[in-house]
Parts: structure tokens; C-alpha cells; sequence
């Protein structure tokens, strides 16, 4: 079992910590107001978790969630992240985040902000395609034939592997999309992102329509390839 670490302890990350805690890891969690903030998931999720300044989060976590605002991502603590796989869950939001030049005209990705502001770490995407009520309903025991499956990319293979058996260890297959670079293919607005559910991104559970709430590899393998950039929107 291994410690995680989570810079963000809001709808993602107290529900990836949930998962984890479930599956018998710790979990360190964070926010920007300060460990006194998290006493009730800490309750909640007993004696596996705690709570810490975000440093501390970072320093003990053997993988990291990173799961806050875009916004946020420059005041994440690199130094105790160096050499950490981190999974990044963050989406672009413009009017949330304010605009970002280089993410405008697609010269870039968000993962590969992250990656460039975290230098030393093993940034990894995931689990920024998924509501996160529907990310904590849809976890299942390996080899259940109601599996799903979640996206990853990054740049590191061992980190892939790393980032692919903690998911496994939470409920879910993982799906390697590529690198970072091609992590735009499954950002906000993309099939992968929006299709996941047949559309329903409201959060409202179960879904609308639940016939098709499992995600396959063959569904995202095409929502992935149906990917388009913004500019191609
Ligand atoms: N909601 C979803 O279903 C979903 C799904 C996929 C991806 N995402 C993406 O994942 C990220 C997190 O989303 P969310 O919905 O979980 O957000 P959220 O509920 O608003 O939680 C954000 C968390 O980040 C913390 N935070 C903000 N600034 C911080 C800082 N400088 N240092 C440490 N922690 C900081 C907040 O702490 P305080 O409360 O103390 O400020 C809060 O715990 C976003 O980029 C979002 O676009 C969201």
C-alpha cells in the first residue's frame, strides 16, 4: 500500500482519497486554508488520513494528486515533489482561471504547464475527464465485466505504470493516451471529456440515461479519436 499525497482536498480530491482510503492506502490531504479546515474528511475517512500544510502533503506522499484550480498550479510546491510521479487532474477553465496566452492559441497543454512548473516531477494527466460523483460510483473490483476504464498521459513509462496500478488498485483499467502532448485529447469540451457519460456532465447521479455509463476502451478509444482542437472546434 502507498501514501498519497493531495495538493487539493476539494470534489476530486476527497473523492480520490476516498477510493484510496478504500483501498487500503494512506492519504495525506491539503488545501490552501490549512490542515484545521479538513477535520470532517479527516473524520470521515478515519484512521488512513490525515491532513497537513500542502509542503507536508507533498513531502509524504510516495505519488501526489495535484487537484486544484488551474489558477493554483504556480503555488503548488515544487521542491518537495522533485523526482514524485504526480497525477494531475486540472482542467483549463478561462473564465474560472483566468486567460492563459499559451493555452489559447494551443501552443501548449495543461499537463505541460504542470510538467514545466513541476521540472523534477513525473506529471502525469488523469482523472481530469471524469465528474467526480461519477468517478466514485463507477469504481469496480478488477476483472468485473462492469469495469471502466481512465485516461492517462505522460511522458515517463514508469510513471504511467505507476499512475496504471494505482488506478487499478482503486477500481478502474487504466488507458494510455500518449504523452503529455496528447493530452488535449481528452481536455475539456473533447468527446472523451464530455462523452463519458452520454453527455451528462451535470454531475447529476445516477445519470440521465445510465445504459451506457460504463467507459470501455473501445469508447474512448474513439472519443479520442474524435478529439479536435479548439481553434478546430
Ligand atoms: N469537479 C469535477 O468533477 C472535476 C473533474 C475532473 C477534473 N476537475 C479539475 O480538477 C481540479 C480540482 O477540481 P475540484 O472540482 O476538485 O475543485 P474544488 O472542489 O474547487 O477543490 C479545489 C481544491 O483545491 C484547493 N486549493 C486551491 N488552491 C490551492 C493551493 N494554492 N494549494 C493547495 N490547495 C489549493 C482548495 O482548497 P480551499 O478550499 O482551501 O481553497 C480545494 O481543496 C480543477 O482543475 C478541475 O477543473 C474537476
Amino acid at each position: 500500500m502507498t501514501t498519497i499525497g493531495f495538493i487539493g482536498s476539494g470534489r476530486i480530491g476527497s473523492t480520490v482519497a476516498r477510493l484510496a482510503v478504500n483501498a487500503g492506502h494512506d492519504v495525506v490531504l491539503s488545501n490552501s486554508r490549512g490542515p484545521e479546515t479538513l477535520g470532517d474528511l479527516v473524520g470521515e475517512l478515519g484512521s488512513q488520513a490525515r491532513a497537513a500544510m500542502s509542503e507536508e502533503a507533498a513531502a509524504a506522499g510516495e505519488l501526489v494528486v495535484v487537484t486544484v484550480p488551474l489558477s493554483a498550479v504556480e503555488r503548488v510546491p515544487a521542491e518537495p515533489l522533485r523526482g514524485k510521479v504526480v497525477i494531475d487532474t486540472c482542467n483549463y477553465y478561462p473564465q474560472r482561471d483566468g486567460h492563459v496566452a499559451a493555452l489559447d492559441d494551443e501552443s501548449t497543454t495543461t499537463s505541460e504547464l504542470v510538467q514545466h512548473h513541476l521540472a523534477e516531477s513525473k506529471v502525469v494527466k488523469g482523472f481530469n475527464n471524469i465528474n467526480y460523483l461519477h468517478l466514485g460510483a463507477l469504481a469496480r473490483p478488477s476483472g468485473s465485466p462492469e469495469r471502466s476504464v481512465l485516461a492517462m498521459a505522460g511522458d515517463v513509462a514508469d510513471a504511467k505504470a505507476r499512475v496504471a496500478s494505482f488506478y487499478d488498485s482503486i477500481g478502474y483499467d487504466a488507458y494510455d493516451v500518449g504523452p503529455l502532448a496528447e493530452g488535449w485529447r481528452f481536455q475539456r469540451d473533447t468527446p472523451a471529456y464530455a462523452g463519458l457519460y452520454n453527455g451528462d456532465t451535470t454531475g447529476a447521479w445516477p445519470p440521465p440515461d445510465d445504459s451506457g455509463r460504463r467507459v470501455t476502451a473501445e469508447t474512448l478509444r474513439e472519443n479520442l479519436a474524435a478529439a479536435k482542437r479548439y481553434r478546430d472546434l
